[in-house]
C-alpha cells in the first residue's frame, strides 16, 4: 500500500496545541517533599468540600447505573428552570461548563470565523477555539487585569462569531460591571453570540454593580454556569447553559448524547437543594478573601481584589513567580502559576478552610525569609 508520505499525522491547530498540565496532587506532594501538612490552593474547587446531601441522591443513584442516562437531564434542567425563571428548553447541561464551551465551539463556528475575548482568562476557552481550528483575537486586559470592553467592540468584524467573557474572571477575579456590559451590548450585532461565563456566579451575584447576564432580554447571550465551583461538585463534571431556545436546540444537537453521567445529575440536584451549604461556603470565601488581603497588604505584596474564590498574587516577574510557586509548594502549598491564562508573573490562591489558610500564611511567611518581592 502507498501512501502520502508529506500527510502530516494531525492538523496543525491539534499539533501547536500544548497537553492540559495538571498541579501536582496532594498524594503527589506528599511522596515528593513529605511537608507536615499539603493545603491544594490550586483550582478554584470548594475546598468545604460539597453539600452532604449529595452523597445519599448518588448511592441511590447507582440502582440505576445499569441504565443510560436520560440524554435530555429533564429532571434536572426543571428544576433549573423554575430556580432561573425560564423554560427547560433554555437549559443544556454537559459535562461540566468546559464541555458546553466544547459544545458551543462545534456548533456555532464556520471554519473563517472568529472568536474575541481577553488574553488573560479561562484557557479551557483557548484551546476548545483552537481544536475548532477557529482564530482567537486576544485583547489584552486593562493595567487594572479587567477586560477591555471598549477594545473588544472596536474589535468585532464581519468574521466575529463569538465573545466569550468570563465574569468573573478566572484567573484574575475582576469582573465587567453592569454599566460596562450594557454599553457594550449595545455596540454588538444581533449575529454575534456573547457567552457569559459565570463559573464563580454564586460567589459573584451580590456584588451592587454585578450584572446578571439573565436579567436581561438579549438574543444573542449564553449564560454559563457550573456546579464545579461553589456547589463543590467539580469531580462530577457538570454544568450548564441559558440560553434563547433557538441556540440551546442547536446545541442539543451537538452535545455527547449521554452526557452529564447519572450520578452527576442526581449529585447536581441534590446540591441545589441544600442552600446552607451554598451560603456557609460563600461566607467562607469572603472571611478568607478579607484576611487575605490584610495579609498581603502587611507584607506590602501585590494583589488583586476580586469577587470569586480566587485571589490573584502579582509577582515582578516570571521566574519571581516559579521559584515562589516551587518554593511554596516545598512548604506543603499547592499555589496555580497562571502563565497558561496569559499572565506568566502572576499566581493564583484558591481560598481554601481556614487551617489551610492558615499553612498558606506560615509557609509564605517562611518564604519570605529567603525570596524577596
Ligand atoms: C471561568 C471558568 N469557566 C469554566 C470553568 C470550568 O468549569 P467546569 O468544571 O464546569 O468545566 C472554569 C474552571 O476553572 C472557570 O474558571
Amino acid at each position: 500500500m502507498s501512501g502520502n508520505g508529506n500527510r502530516p499525522l494531525v492538523p496543525f491547530n491539534i499539533r501547536d496545541l500544548s497537553p492540559y498540565v495538571a498541579g501536582k496532587t496532594i498524594a503527589e506532594v506528599e511522596k515528593e517533599y513529605q511537608p507536615p501538612e499539603v493545603s491544594k490552593l490550586a483550582s478554584n474547587e470548594n475546598r468545604l468540600g460539597c453539600s452532604p446531601d449529595v452523597e445519599k441522591e448518588v448511592i441511590k443513584a447507582m440502582q440505576e447505573i445499569q441504565d443510560y442516562p436520560d440524554p435530555a437531564s429533564r429532571q434536572l434542567r426543571d428544576v433549573l428552570a423554575d430556580l432561573n425563571n425560564v423554560d427547560r428548553e433554555n437549559i443544556l447541561v454537559a459535562a461540566g461548563s468546559e464541555s458546553v464551551i466544547s459544545i458551543l465551539c462545534r456548533t456555532f463556528f464556520l471554519n473563517h470565523e472568529e472568536a474575541i475575548t481577553a488574553d488573560a482568562t479561562f484557557v479551557g476557552f483557548f484551546v476548545q477555539v483552537n481544536i475548532r481550528g477557529i482564530s482567537i483575537n486576544k485583547i489584552p486586559v486593562t493595567n487594572d487585569y479587567r477586560y477591555d470592553l471598549e477594545a473588544m467592540a472596536d474589535a468585532i468584524s464581519e468574521r466575529t462569531k463569538m465573545i466569550y467573557i468570563a465574569n468573573p474572571n478566572n484567573p484574575t477575579g475582576t469582573y465587567v460591571n453592569a454599566s460596562e456590559f450594557e454599553r457594550f451590548m449595545r455596540r454588538v450585532p444581533d449575529d454575534v453570540l456573547v457567552v457569559m461565563d459565570e463559573a464563580y456566579y454564586e460567589y459573584a451575584r451580590d456584588v451592587a454593580d454585578y450584572p446578571h447576564s439573565l436579567d436581561y432580554d438579549y438574543d444573542n447571550v449564553i449564560t454559563l454556569r457550573t456546579f464545579s465551583k461553589a456547589y463543590g461538585l467539580a469531580g462530577f463534571r457538570i454544568g450548564y447553559a441559558i440560553a434563547p431556545e433557538r441556540i440551546v436546540s442547536e446545541m442539543m444537537k451537538t452535545k455527547l448524547t449521554f452526557e452529564p453521567t447519572t450520578p452527576a445529575q442526581a449529585a447536581a440536584l441534590a446540591a441545589l437543594g441544600d442552600q446552607k451549604f451554598l451560603k456557609k461556603s460563600k461566607d467562607r470565601v469572603e472571611e478568607g478573601k478579607k484576611r487575605l488581603y490584610e495579609f498581603f497588604e502587611k507584607h506590602n505584596v501585590s494583589y488583586v481584589p476580586s469577587i470569586s474564590n480566587s485571589v490573584m498574587m502579582v509577582l515582578p516577574d516570571e521566574q519571581q513567580a516559579v521559584d515562589f510557586t516551587q518554593a511554596m509548594l516545598e512548604q506543603g502549598v499547592i499555589l496555580r502559576r497562571i502563565n497558561a491564562f496569559g499572565l506568566p508573573n502572576c499566581v493564583r490562591i484558591t481560598i481554601g478552610r481556614k487551617k489551610e489558610m492558615a499553612h498558606f500564611e506560615r509557609s509564605f511567611e517562611k518564604v519570605l525569609e529567603t525570596q524577596e518581592f
